[in-house]
């Protein structure tokens, strides 16, 4: 992904915004909220931060903290359907709608969050 993405979806704060309201939503979920460690929610919004930052062409703390991100090998601990997907997004799109991008930003964003969500499916 190229540098550009990052700095015009907003750059560090717009990442930190983005992560903190879509936890915020996770923490109301009452499919999602015991899926994610109560004691270290603040590690997991840290991690999914830092994910999203390096995919678009941010920092690469991630892969230096966390090394290959596998994804779908790191969700195979928990049970993730449709339901769980559709929760999941759900309460990533007030998140990204608060970015306020232009359409084509917000379709790039929107539309990766939905293909990520689904890829990682795994019942
Ligand atoms: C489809 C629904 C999804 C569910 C139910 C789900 C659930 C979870 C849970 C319970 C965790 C553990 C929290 C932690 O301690 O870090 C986690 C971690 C994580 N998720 Fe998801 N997730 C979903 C989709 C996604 C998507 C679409 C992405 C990326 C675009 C993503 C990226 C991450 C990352 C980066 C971590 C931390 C991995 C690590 O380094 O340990 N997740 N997810």
């Amino acid at each position: 992904m190229s540098e550009n993405f990052y700095q015009l979806f907003g750059g560090a704060p717009a990442f930190e915004k983005l992560v903190h309201t879509f936890y915020q939503n996770v923490k109301r979920d009452p499919l999602l909220a015991p899926m994610y460690p109560d004691d270290d929610f603040e590690g997991a919004e840290r991690r999914l931060r830092m994910f999203l930052e390096q995919y678009w062409g941010g920092p690469h703390t991630y892969s230096d903290e966390r090394g290959h991100p596998r994804l779908r090998m790191r969700h195979a601990p928990f049970a993730i359907g449709v339901a769980e997907r559709d929760a999941w997004l759900a309460c990533m799109k007030p998140a990204v709608d608060e970015l306020e991008l232009t359409t084509e930003l917000h379709q790039e964003l929107w539309g990766y969050l939905e293909g990520a969500a689904t890829f990682m499916i795994n019942q």
